[in-house]
Order: structure tokens, then sequence, then C-alpha cells
């Protein structure tokens, strides 16, 4: 059997990783500075996560969601803790796409209507609803595609308020980004989610917050969203809660009511996704790594501003969007190639995406730096 060939893939084959950094089955290393997607949050192969899920092993892997599991509930209190939002109740499941799923299912239940909202430039996961609401064409299928799903230009109130005047009674709920990340890091206005907390509001719709690649740290806060003190009623989660184990939740504000068989996962929330996700918290809170990663984000930004094909730099925490003058893919290329640099792209093609593990340290940061320099230099050279 062959694999399903949906996937670009670099010839590089990593065999072995610790921190910040991958070794090839060539025993060659590569510095990673895009935590395999965003999801990498304490770096690599970390000791404690390690002895968590070792130990855990030892004990039990799995049993379903019929019996006690102790392990979500420690979960669910250590991150409503380190969150701020304690009061909020907690539904687990397994990646980001599905957290979503639920999201707007929730909301939908909630309020009885069908109408979801979302944003240009929006990514929220490639399953039914969630694609739906993910502004790309080319991946959402006709079996996915509806009209109950409306798109609205980011950061652009008259356009929003627009839709809530001729639709408002039909929205169940609004879907946004902290930070879109797939949309090359684009940062929403204060004013923007001011509005549409007070929209929902008004017309008792739902707000999602999307925090599946902004949350969990990256962005100095535990939510970026928390930097605008906007309140959503349900926030999704992924990507950095397990630091590789795949888990995702969902984070609900407590007037939504829970019933049995309401939602519902074979393998949310099981023992082992469990005792990745208390340890990626523990990890957090006693390294102080939301700290650690506005710390290492500003330092990179002053390091690199003024190097040449650099337009503009969109960043909170260690999410980073460069934006160069031109398309990215050959800066990428030589970085992994010719420096052993991992980093990211966008579905805006002049914007390198750059989002290391929260515990990077400065030298490491040196060695993207020095290397980013040189790679633009040598652009200038070629121009
Ligand atoms: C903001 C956001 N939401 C949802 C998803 C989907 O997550 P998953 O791939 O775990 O389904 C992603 C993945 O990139 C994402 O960036």
């Amino acid at each position: 059997m062959n694999l399903f060939n949906v996937y670009p893939l670099f010839n590089i084959n990593p065999v072995k990783a610790q921190g910040s950094f991958l070794w090839d089955d060539k025993g060659e290393k590569y510095l990673d500075f895009y935590g395999g997607h965003a999801v990498i949050s304490i770096g690599h192969n970390h000791p404690h996560y390690q002895s968590k899920l070792k130990d855990q092993l030892d004990k039990i892997s799995f049993y379903s969601n019929s019996v006690q599991n102790e392990l979500q509930t420690e979960l669910a209190e250590k991150l409503g803790e380190l969150s701020g939002y304690q009061d909020y109740n907690l539904f687990l499941c397994n990646s980001g796409a599905e957290a979503n799923e639920n999201a707007l299912k929730l909301a939908s239940f909630h309020n009885g209507k069908s109408k979801v909202i979302y944003f240009s430039g929006a990514f929220h996961g490639r399953t039914s609803a969630a694609v739906s609401v993910t502004d790309n064409p080319k991946i959402v299928a006709p079996v996915n595609y509806s009209e109950r799903f409306i798109k609205s230009e980011w950061n652009n109130i008259e356009q929003l308020e627009e839709i809530f005047k001729t639709q408002g009674n039909d929205i169940s709920s609004v879907i946004i980004e902290g930070i879109q990340g797939v949309g090359g890091i684009m940062i929403p206005t204060a004013e923007f989610l001011s509005k549409i907390k007070e929209l929902c509001e008004q017309h008792n719709a739902v707000l999602i917050l999307d925090e599946v690649q902004s949350g969990y740290g990256r962005s100095g806060y535990f939510f970026a969203h928390q930097e605008f003190g906007v309140q959503p009623d349900i926030i999704t989660i992924a990507k950095g809660m397990g630091n590789g184990f795949p888990i995702g939740g969902v984070l609900i504000h407590p007037k939504f009511k829970a019933s049995n068989g309401l939602l519902g996962t074979t393998f949310g929330g099981n023992h082992l996704a469990c005792a990745a996700a208390i340890a990626v918290l523990d990890v957090m809170k006693d390294e102080n790594l939301m700290a650690n990663a506005e710390n290492m984000g500003q330092y990179i930004e002053n390091e690199i501003k003024d190097f040449p094909h650099i337009k503009s730099i969109r960043r909170k925490g260690l999410m980073i969007g460069i934006e160069l003058d031109r398309d990215c893919s050959e800066v990428r290329k030589s970085l992994l190639y010719d420096h052993h640099i991992f980093t990211g792209n966008s579905n805006d093609k002049s914007v390198l995406r750059i989002l290391p593990a929260l515990n990077i340290r400065k030298e490491e940061t040196n060695l993207f730096i020095n290397a980013l320099k040189g790679v633009l230099q040598e652009s200038c050279e070629i121009v």
C-alpha cells in the first residue's frame, strides 16, 4: 500500500529530537524554528514530558469516556488556573478541527440558530463545519459548502455590522482566530474584537475564539485574545496543548448546559493524552514560558527589523510573521538546506512564519538571526 499523497515533503527524515533541535537519519542536526507547525510548545522530548508519559504507559494508556478519569479533572484544574478561565468547563477531543467542530455545534444547540460568520484569511481546520468557515475554496468540497457560512472581511467593522443588521436573528456564532496563523500572522484590532463581542451579545450569537495556534502561551499571554480583555463564550485549543501528543479541547462558558450525549468522542481525553497535556502545563508554569515567549520574540524582532528585504514584522510573543518584499519560498529553502533551520510559510506567499518552542534560548535564536541575515544579504546580491 502507498500513502495517499497529499503533503509536499522536504527530503529530510528526522529520527531524533531534543529541545529545539532535530537530527535526521544521516546524523545531520536541524534547528526547529517552526515547532512542527506550532505544536512543540515546551521543546522536543522535555524530561518532565517524557517521564509523565512513560509513567502513564506503565499504568494505563486508554479507557473510554464511560469511566472516571482523574487525569481529566487534574488537566481541567491546571488549565483553568494557568489560563485564568477557572469557571469555564472543558470538553476534551483530539484535534483543532474537532474542537472547532464541537464549538460550532454547541453554539447552534445553545441558541437554535444555524448561520455562522467567519473572516477572510481564516483557517479553522478541515472537517465539515470547520472547513466551511475556512477561507480557502481549494479545500472546501461541495459537500461542505453552504450559504449558512458567511464570510466577512478581516478587521472590517462596517461589513460585520451590515451582516448583523440584515441577518442578525439567524447568526448562531462568530468564529475568529486569536491571531490568524495560516492567513499570515494577522492580528485583530482591539476595536474589531470588542465590536464582535458587542454584536454577539446584542443578537444572542456565540463568540468562538479559535486559539488552536495562537493559544497556549504562544502570544506571551495564555490566549492571544487576553491582551484585549474580550471574553469569548467558547475557546478552542489543540496544537501546543499536547506538545505533539494529539489532543484538543473546548473551553465552555458556564451558561452552556451540558446533557448526556450532547458531545462525545472515543479517544478524547484518554489517559496518555491527559498525561501529555498535564506535563505541558506543568512545564509552562514552572519555567515561566509565557514570559520567555515575549522576551525571546521581542529580542528576535529587534535583531532582524533592519535586515534587507524585510517589509514588516507582525508579532506577538513567539508568533512571528516576517513579511518580505518577495516570495519567501527561496529564503525558506536556503534556511533549511544551507543552514539546517526549519521555518514555515503561510497563505500569504511573502510571509515567513516563525513558531519556535516557547522555551527557545537566546543562543538558539542567534543561530536563526545570523542565518536569516546571511540569506537576505545573498538575496540582495541576486537582485
Ligand atoms: C487556527 C487553527 N485552527 C484549527 C486548526 C486545525 O487544527 P488540526 O490540524 O489539529 O485539526 C489549525 C491548524 O493549523 C489552526 O491553525
